[in-house]
Order: C-alpha cells, then sequence, then structure tokens
C-alpha cells in the first residue's frame, strides 16, 4: 500500500472522536473532537468531513466504530444512535475522503495497536479490553486478531447485568463511583473474563487508562492473570484504525 500520504485512524466513541494521522515512522498528528448534538450518521460524518478539510487529509482513513461491524455495515450501535443500523458509512463517506476507507469494531481496531507491545505476544493469547462508554473486547492469539467478540454485552450470571453495564467508565460516572470502588468492579468482570476465558494477559486502553496511578495496582493486587495498560492509552483506538491500512 502507499503510504507517501499518511493514513487516518478515527475512532468514534460514545462521547467523543479522537483523530491521529500516522505515517510509517510516527504520530503526526492528533485531536479529539467532543459531541454537541446527536450522534447519528450525519453529524458523525460532517465531524469526519471537518478533520479531513482541516488537515488537508488526501490519503486513506481507517475507523473504529463503537458497535457491531460485518462487512463494511453497521449492525448496531449501542452507545450512539438507532440511525447506525444498516448503515454503510464507507460508500457515505465517499465524497469527503480520498481515499480508501476500512471500517471494524473499535476494540477490534485498538487491538491492532496493543499488538506486540509485550514481551511475550508470540506465544500469549492476549485478551485485550478497550474501557470507555462501553466495554469492548478483541483477542490478539500469538499476535493474530480475532474479532467480533462482543464480551461487554456478556450478562454475567450473578450480577444479573452485562458486564459493561457493572463496569464501564459511563456507568462510574452515572452512579458517581469512586475510582477505587471503580476498580473492584472492574476486577470482577475480569476475574469472570478470567475463569471463563483463561488469557494469558489482559491489556487494557481507553481515555481512563491515560492515568491509572490510581488504580492499576487495585486491580494487580487481585489479579493472578498479568495486566499491561496500552502504552498509546486513548489514542490506542485511533492508531489500531489507522493499521487497518498497514500502516
Ligand atoms: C459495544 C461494542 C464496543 C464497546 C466499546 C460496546 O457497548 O457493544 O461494540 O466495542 O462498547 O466501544
Amino acid at each position: 500500500m502507499d503510504h507517501e500520504q499518511p493514513v487516518l485512524g478515527v475512532d468514534i466513541g460514545g462521547s467523543s472522536i479522537k483523530f491521529c494521522l500516522v505515517d510509517s515512522k510516527e504520530i503526526v498528528a492528533h485531536t479529539t473532537m467532543e459531541y454537541v448534538d446527536r450522534k447519528n450518521p450525519n453529524s458523525i460524518i460532517e465531524m469526519i468531513g471537518e478533520i479531513i478539510t482541516k488537515w488537508e487529509h488526501r490519503g486513506h482513513i481507517g475507523i473504529g466504530f463503537p458497535g457491531m461491524v460485518e462487512k463494511g455495515i453497521i449492525i448496531d450501535a449501542p452507545n450512539l444512535d438507532t440511525a447506525w443500523e444498516g448503515y454503510n458509512l464507507p460508500s457515505q463517506l465517499k465524497d469527503v475522503v480520498y481515499g480508501d476507507i476500512l471500517i471494524i469494531n473499535d476494540a477490534d481496531a485498538a487491538a491492532l495497536a496493543m499488538n506486540k507491545q509485550t514481551k511475550g505476544w508470540e506465544n500469549e493469547n492476549i485478551l485485550c479490553l478497550t474501557l470507555g462508554t462501553g466495554i469492548g473486547s478483541a483477542w490478539l492469539r500469538q499476535g493474530e486478531l480475532e474479532s467480533g467478540t462482543e464480551y461487554g454485552r456478556i450478562i454475567h450470571p450473578e450480577l444479573n447485568c452485562s458486564l459493561e453495564q457493572f463496569a464501564s467508565v459511563r456507568t462510574m460516572n452515572n452512579e458517581n463511583l469512586s475510582i477505587e470502588d471503580w476498580a473492584i468492579r472492574l476486577c470482577s468482570i475480569l476475574e469472570f473474563l478470567e475463569i471463563e476465558f483463561k488469557p494469558d494477559r489482559f491489556i487494557l486502553s481507553g481515555g481512563i487508562t491515560n492515568d491509572s496511578s490510581e488504580w492499576l495496582s487495585i486491580i494487580e493486587g487481585r489479579m493472578n492473570t498479568p495486566i499491561t495498560i496500552s502504552k498509546f492509552g486513548d489514542l490506542t483506538g485511533s492508531i489500531g484504525a489507522a493499521k487497518l491500512h498497514s500502516v
């Protein structure tokens, strides 16, 4: 693929969109746009168009989307708007994008950026989680992405709600939980995933991982499985989205 032009990575989140420009060597630029109004297709296409114009971007774009995506078509968007169901975002973006457009689930995209971050990645089955409005999941099995897992939607047998309803960052905010109480909740779901799926390691990403000093030790003290924090923090998703173009 031609990477004279940097690739634009777009991470569509529940409360904001993160953009980054990546070339084969470095992150050239990045920015975050908060939603001001609705989170429907037209408003999000407008936001993407705004950045493309501002950055005069003429290359490819990769998109991480917070819901199920099959062959470029959005199946659902639980944290955005029902207008996304069945929507073909790449074809609707053609008028504003010059290069090729690829789209996958946001957690699957983030996992692409989490690949090879740990010493033993070639041998490990790593469960990657993105912590935000929802909880996204993806496997890296010896460096190979296994997509479409959606573990955040699993109903916990004892808690009687989904893993993300119990321990997402949105839940922490909505229920005014302290960071310590949230970390204990996160532990419960990590322990559940540990028993169900036996990962060799968890890697965590999302805005809350930009500073894990107040909560990581709480989790590490209770868990047997090693935990790594993505070195790209809240840019993990947008960098991974750019990587869809093998940048
Ligand atoms: C969605 C997932 C998404 C995750 C993180 C969940 O609510 O169901 O598809 O990956 O949030 O955005």
